[in-house]
């Protein structure tokens, strides 16, 4: 046997690193651009119905069963299914997944710090011109700021579960929520801003379509971690005491109340620099929401607070983004680090260094599909489409697109009919008495064996259609 398996040392620093992880690049920009280009207080409704109804059942199963195995998601699977192959199968895709999503998450880190630190200089002109955005991912410091984040993700996570994940989550998430709310409280006394939060919170029905409601339930997804072993790997180190359904239900709300917030602060800032905008016109991606749109808006911003005051706006944003997308890059790392630490029994660091290795590989050649190498910026042609695919759009189509569903239904598929209910509430009821045969319990069991696997595969179905075929079954 090896050393005792690390933990938590308190189970606010578990709901902290799960929420750390939840709340990412996702719900800061992700979230606000999706509820303003669907219907509002439409889409807000109906993401909060997914929440409830359709992601706090899989968190709850998810952190059951790390906690039951005691492993990561691959030790899991294969120990709670008695060694079965094809369950075997599936705890590696849910090691392969959080590595390969890890890698693009890696990317947009990566960029996110590069403009962190030009924004702190004050070179918010630069990074307000169009064309920058295209010349710093092609250029020679992107891999300055690579090696930035990576030190920054190997420290805390050498540190371990309670001196590194544990401690980072429990300084950067508060200063996380300091931030957010400094930001909306500043945003919402400008000029105008009264019409994005109208924009944001009124509902539009008539917006609602087979293909929002599937973006709706798959951000939602995402935005709680789920499908990607993270909360079966953060679940495996919480203590039998500890209270599991208590502590999902907090880590939805916290990433919901972040998200939330999160629209507080972008749309009215939107509309404050353009009134007239309509927000359904929005950039297509969150990507150049973040990084086109808003240093416009910051530039903008030098007119009424000067260049020092801009500046340090510019800055708390890209700092608030950076810390949310460093505490959810370090909890998909965690996933491959941790099997393979248990896997092969080895020693943390030496872990990290053969994940690290292979996940700078994988990085460059993502970092490498904007033009740099043809090789990689045009690397495969599926789904009909006539431009090909960048090996980066490869890696996010197939990930997560398409398998983080998937890895979601073999979840809902193995707790109810593998390991079954009954060995699965034995478990959730440890530290949650109350819970035992409540309403809630039955509930989740309920929907883990019947809707959700339903609705997880129709999405899959649906994204393999779209993406792979060129043609949508729904929407
Ligand atoms: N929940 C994160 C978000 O909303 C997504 C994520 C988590 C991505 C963990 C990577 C790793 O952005």
């Amino acid at each position: 046997m090896g050393a005792p398996r690390e933990q938590f040392g308190s189970r606010l620093g578990f709901i902290l690193a799960a929420a750390g992880s939840a709340v990412g690049i996702g719900n800061l920009v992700g979230f606000p651009v999706g509820a303003a280009k669907n219907g509002g207080g439409a889409f807000l409704l109906m993401y909060a119905i997914f929440v409830v109804a359709i992601c706090l059942p899989v968190m709850i199963a998810e952190m059951t069963l790390g906690r039951a195995s005691q492993k990561d998601p691959l030790g899991a699977l294969t120990s709670l299914s008695g060694g079965n192959k094809g369950w075997r199968l599936a705890g590696w895709l849910s090691i392969i997944t959080p590595f390969m999503i890890a890698v693009f998450y890696l990317v947009i880190t990566v960029w996110i710090f590069g403009y962190l630190v030009e924004s702190s200089i004050g070179n918010l002109d630069v990074l307000a011109d169009p064309a920058t955005f295209n010349h710093f991912i092609t250029g020679n410091s992107l891999f300055f700021y690579m090696a930035g984040v990576l030190a920054i993700v190997y420290l805390i996570l050498q540190g371990g579960v309670k001196q590194g994940i544990e401690k980072a989550a429990k300084i950067l998430m508060p200063a996380l929520f300091v931030m957010l709310i400094g930001m909306v409280i500043f945003v919402l006394t400008r000029e105008n801003a009264m019409a994005g939060l109208k924009f944001y919170l009124v509902p539009d029905f008539d917006k609602i379509s087979a293909s929002v409601i599937n973006s709706a339930l798959s951000q939602a997804f995402f935005s709680l971690s789920l499908g990607m072993g993270i909360m079966i790997t953060y679940g495996s180190y919480i203590d039998k005491r500890s209270n599991l359904p208590t502590s999902a239900i907090l880590v939805g709300l916290t990433d919901t109340a972040v998200a939330f917030t999160a629209g507080l602060m972008i749309l009215p800032a939107i509309f404050s620099f353009n009134p007239s905008v309509n927000p359904s016109d929005l950039s297509e991606s969150s990507i150049s929401m973040i990084f086109s749109y808003l240093p416009q808006i910051f530039l903008a911003l030098q007119d009424t607070l000067g260049y020092i005051g801009a500046s340090a706006v510019a800055s708390i944003f890209f700092l608030l983004v950076f810390f949310a997308a460093i505490t959810s890059l370090v909890s998909i790392f965690e996933v491959p680090v941790a099997a393979l630490m248990s896997e092969k029994n080895i020693q943390r660091k030496s872990s990290l260094l053969i994940c690290g290795s292979l996940l700078v590989v994988f990085a460059l050649m993502c970092a490498f599909s904007f033009g740099l190498f043809d090789f990689f910026t045009s690397f495969i042609s599926y789904g009909g489409v006539d431009k090909p695919k960048s090996f980066f759009d490869l890696v996010y189509d197939v990930f997560y697109e398409t398998i983080l569903p998937l890895n979601g239904l073999l979840i809902c598929l193995f707790v109810s009919y593998k390991w079954k209910t009954q060995a699965f509430n034995n478990e959730l009821d440890k530290g949650a008495p109350d819970f035992k045969n409540s309403f809630l319990e039955r509930y989740v069991n309920f929907a883990l064996r019947t809707f959700i696997p339903i609705f997880l595969a129709i999405i899959f179905a649906n994204t393999v259609a779209l993406k792979y075929f060129g043609t949508a079954l729904i929407g």
